[in-house]
């Protein structure tokens, strides 16, 4: 069904911003003592890593069993046989269950950080180092993420991340690095089409945000306003569970491209100081919205220092009709990893699957301000007394 989409859950277009600030993108890489390389998609770098790390039939890679399948599908591609560990329900790794997984063919292993909120490596780092494991830390969710208790992004071999999740890009990925790999890697061009098309999405929520602050926003017309479509039910994988869509696997044809000139552009553009502060002061004020109402179960309970979070994730029993809701009231709460890898099977995993089946992600990024705030709280609290019906 369509519905009109008021508060986005991605940043939109910043024209202003544009004009505002010039900064260097390499400037505010965290990694430090790695080397970074922008690429097209976070998963361009994934599947460089096989090709360079020679990741290939009969090596194995550990990957975190709560995952979006994007992340997963590059070493499926290269044909690794890739096994899963557990994750409990609050999305943190059962490192004991991840060792006891690990085989003399166990080449890589891979964690994810969610929402920007860090995995404690400490142990796992010295456990790959002793073993010859590489280490391949994925941060696709947690870009300017930096606490300080607990350092991500440092201790991997090779760290990816994903720049639209956070940042108003068309695309862009980059992959941080021990290693000091050629220049000229990354330097085909991404399909102009392709990069055209997110870029009027981009601008249309950039008018959708700005005609909503000058009182604009009830007279667009209909077919300007940004709409979700559920479209048709997903297909089924063989193991009986919804299918992630088809743009979640890998294709290899774009292993080699480094993002766009535009993206060039607006990563130049960028304050990651404003950004984490926006980010953590909405997710605080949401918070305290959501702490009384039993109807949403917190990811996260706390804001350590230095997390930028990307998102407010929480658990919900209904989480279909809930999401629905939100989304009638023009936000877009979204469904987080419904769908699943048709390679894998989770019936080992059930708190993985109980987290794809019941996260719920709430929009927090930098460019809602208090009145959208205001809104949003007001629209999770009418929600109080939702039992899986209507309220009561
Ligand atoms: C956890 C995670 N890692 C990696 C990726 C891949 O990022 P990209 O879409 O930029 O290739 C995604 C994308 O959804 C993701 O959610």
């Amino acid at each position: 069904m369509k519905q009109r989409i008021r508060y986005g859950g991605l940043p939109g277009a910043t024209l202003l911003g544009l004009l505002k600030k010039r900064t260097v993108a390499g400037d505010w890489w965290k990694g430090s003592s790695q080397n970074v390389y922008y690429t097209h998609k976070g998963r361009c770098g994934l599947g460089f890593l096989c090709k360079r790390w020679n990741l290939a039939a009969g090596d194995e890679v550990l990957a975190p069993a709560y995952n979006c399948g994007t992340e997963i599908d590059p070493f499926v591609h290269y044909g690794c046989t890739v096994a899963f560990y557990r994750i409990d329900q609050n999305a943190v790794i059962d490192l004991s269950d991840l060792i006891r997984r690990v085989t003399p063919r166990t080449k890589a292993i891979y964690v994810t950080h969610y929402f920007g909120w860090p995995q404690d490596l400490a142990l796992l780092k010295e456990f790959c180092r002793e073993k010859h494991i590489y280490l391949i830390e994925d941060c696709a969710l947690s870009l300017f993420s930096d606490p300080k208790d607990c350092p991500m992004g440092h201790f991997g071999d090779a760290v990816i991340y994903s720049l639209p999740k956070t940042l108003p890009v068309p695309d862009g990925g980059a992959l941080a690095i021990k290693e000091q790999l050629h220049e000229d890697l990354f330097t085909e061009k991404p399909p102009s089409s392709a990069i055209g098309k997110k870029m009027l999405s981009l601008l249309k929520r950039a008018v959708l945000r700005f005609s909503d602050r000058i009182g604009l926003f009830p007279f667009l017309p209909m077919r300007l306003i940004q709409s979700r479509d559920d479209g048709d039910a997903a297909p089924i994988t063989p193991s009986g569970l919804p299918e992630m869509p088809k743009t979640y696997y890998y294709n290899h044809r774009i292993e080699n491209m480094g993002p766009s000139r535009i993206t060039r552009f607006i990563l130049r553009h960028i304050d990651p100081v404003e950004i984490v502060r926006r980010h953590r002061e909405n997710f605080s004020f949401l918070s305290k919205t959501v702490a009384p109402v039993p109807l949403f179960n917190p990811l996260y309970a706390d804001l350590p220092d230095g997390v930028c979070p990307l998102y407010m994730p929480v658990k919900v029993e209904s989480r279909r009709e809930v999401c629905s809701r939100l989304n009638a009231m023009g936000i877009a709460a979204m469904e987080w990893w419904a769908g699943f890898h048709r390679g894998f099977d989770w019936a080992e995993f059930p708190d993985a699957r109980y987290l794809k089946e019941h996260v719920l992600a709430i929009p927090i990024h930098y460019q809602l301000h208090r009145k959208d705030m205001d809104y949003i709280s007001a629209c999770l609290q009418s929600l109080a007394n939702f039992v899986g019906g209507d309220p009561q």
